[in-house]
């Protein structure tokens, strides 16, 4: 049975700690510093924050590599901090969820060096050691960050795997043990009052026991939903989860509708909501993200429309265009030239956020934040980011210049560039030097300059989301694709009680003229639009324009 819990009302706010609000002048983003910014959030209309990890980390994948989950990394402060920020959040009606990184840890994890220290060690069986094959790893997989996905450890003559860096060793789910303290660490954060998890990669912890060649060594097949995962998450949900009133989403790279029934089905006793990635894989070429091209708009409506009737009824959606491993939204999906940068980001707004699902925004995302194109490979820091460079120019696949093209359109570092406060030096970010530059456009797009204007992205944000907390047609309301066959606008309509609710997308920056709409004799009321002087029968250049009929 479908019930209203509170996470189907969500606004999720998503911030990269490191790059969100600096306190202390040491570059790098911290806990007191969101503190500070926590009445921004409220008053955006975000009721929940996903925090990327916290935890003790030698940042090799900047806090994706955890070597302690119960502490807090030293650069963000102390866990009083934590404690002070998740009491300052609920005070002000906001719940925060934590990042879940248990794939696998950081190689600097007690548990890792226990295991790696003998073959006898208990906690040996805590990752997965195989003997080698010909003089080479086990098998032939890739690590998702180059390279083979099995590292060498000399001492004990093995091999251990890690689909992404050689320094976040995958955890064995398949041992109890290793359940049983995730488990614990879990119930511990929990007890702490945080209200949930954003479950990272959740979908690749179940391995095949016998470890099978991938086609051309791609361990996708294999380890994506692998032969346990609902298993152990059941186990998980029945253990920890279902104790609680939480909110839980996973992770789920490759994730198709009828795997989502199964991670998040109403009654499946897992997950609430999954992420999938489809619409952000739109762009993907014949080096995987690493591509420049564009994306098509009869693509993006096919997956949109077949989740939205997909998961009806049987699961909820996630809303979301960006996170820290996605460009920039507005770069990507609408169009960054200055003429059209607002209006786009705009747009995009309205076509996703009044579909049916949780909302999950990135920082910046309201503010229209861009990519940033820095000239050379040394600005960037971000791990996949080098290592696909290494890989793809050292191979000789493409030239620098198509390298830094792709790095410009994708790079996980676009969206990890310094949230743009105010116009000052660094952007209000910090008062030292930043980890990671800022983007240089940071004296134009700012919350401080957008708070004051109310033609601003940010103030657009703000009242669609309190349209879609004030309209239960926007959580409850039946969705149909409008005109479907459209190359060049994304229109749907959302229904309940009678009332019809008919959002228009041009994805363009022509102008497109319209369908007539029958409403019955009924007055055609403009409920929204990213153009503030009344439009013609026609959407204008990245024109959103929503309807309600009533009943
Ligand atoms: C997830 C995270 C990403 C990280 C990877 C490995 O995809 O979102 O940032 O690099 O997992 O933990």
């Amino acid at each position: 049975m479908e019930e209203h819990e509170w996470w189907k009302d969500a606004v999720v706010y998503q911030i990269y700690p490191r790059s969100f609000q600096d306190s202390n002048g040491d570059g790098v983003g911290d806990l007191q510093g969101i503190l500070r910014r926590l009445d921004y959030i409220a008053e955006l209309g975000a009721n929940v924050i996903w925090l990327c990890p916290i935890y003790a980390s030698p940042n090799e994948d900047n806090g994706y590599d955890i070597s302690d989950y119960q502490k807090i990394q030293p650069d963000f402060g102390t866990m009083e901090d934590f404690e002070c920020l998740l009491r300052e959040a609920h005070k002000r009606g906001i719940r925060i969820i934590l990042d879940l990184a248990v794939n696998h840890t950081s190689d600097e994890h007690r548990w890792f060096a226990h295991s790696r220290a003998d073959r006898g060690n208990p906690c040996r069986d805590y990752y997965i050691w195989r003997e080698g094959r010909g003089g080479g790893p086990p098998n032939n997989w890739n690590s998702w960050f180059g390279g083979s996905a099995w590292q060498y450890d000399a001492p004990s003559g093995m091999y251990y795997l890690h689909i992404f860096s050689p320094k976040q060793p995958d955890l064995n789910w398949d041992n109890p043990a290793v359940r049983e303290s995730v488990f614990q660490m879990m119930t511990w954060w929990l007890d702490k009052g945080v209200d949930g998890f954003r479950m990272d990669v959740i979908s690749l912890i179940s391995k095949p026991e016998t470890l099978p060649d991938g086609p051309g060594g791609d361990l996708s097949p294999f380890c994506i939903n692998g032969p346990h995962v609902h298993a152990y998450l059941q186990e998980m949900n029945e253990r920890v989860l279902s104790r609680f009133d939480i909110m839980t989403v996973g992770e789920c790279p490759g994730v198709t509708v009828e795997e989502a029934k199964k991670y998040a089905g109403f009654s499946r006793g897992e997950l609430n909501m999954v992420f999938q990635f489809e619409h952000t894989s739109t762009t993907d070429g014949p080096y995987g993200k690493w591509s420049d091209r564009r994306v098509w708009l009869p693509d993006l409506k096919k997956i949109f429309f077949h989740w939205q009737n997909g998961l009806k009824g049987a699961a909820w959606n996630c809303l979301f265009w960006g996170n820290h491993d996605q460009p920039r939204a507005v770069s990507k999906f609408g169009d960054e030239r200055e003429e059209y940068r607002a209006r786009s980001a705009k747009m995009l707004a309205t076509c996703l956020y009044l579909m049916q699902g949780t909302v999950f925004l990135y920082q910046g995302e309201e503010l229209g934040m861009t990519n940033a194109a820095f000239d050379s490979l040394g600005d960037y820091r971000d791990i996949e980011t080098r290592n696909a460079y290494r890989d793809l120019v050292g191979g000789g696949c493409v030239t620098h210049d198509e390298m830094m093209r792709y790095i410009h359109r994708v790079s996980r570092d676009n969206a990890r560039t310094p949230m743009q406060w105010d116009a000052s030096p660094n952007a209000g970010f910090t008062t030292g030097t930043p980890w990671i530059g800022v983007n240089p456009n940071y004296k134009e797009i700012n919350a401080q300059q957008e708070q004051s204007d109310d033609r601003s992205v940010l103030s657009y944000y703000k009242r669609l989301l309190r349209f879609r907390r004030e309209n239960a047609i926007v959580r409850d309301g039946d969705f149909m694709p409008f005109w479907p066959e459209h190359d060049k606008i994304l229109g749907y309509t959302r229904s309940l009680n009678g009332d019809t609710l008919y959002v228009l997308c041009n994805f363009t920056d022509e102008r497109m003229p319209l369908l007539e709409i029958d409403t019955h004799g009924r007055y055609l009321e403009t409920v929204f639009c990213n153009y503030e002087e009344p439009g013609p029968w026609a959407l204008r250049p990245f024109e959103a324009r929503v309807y309600l009929v009533r009943a």
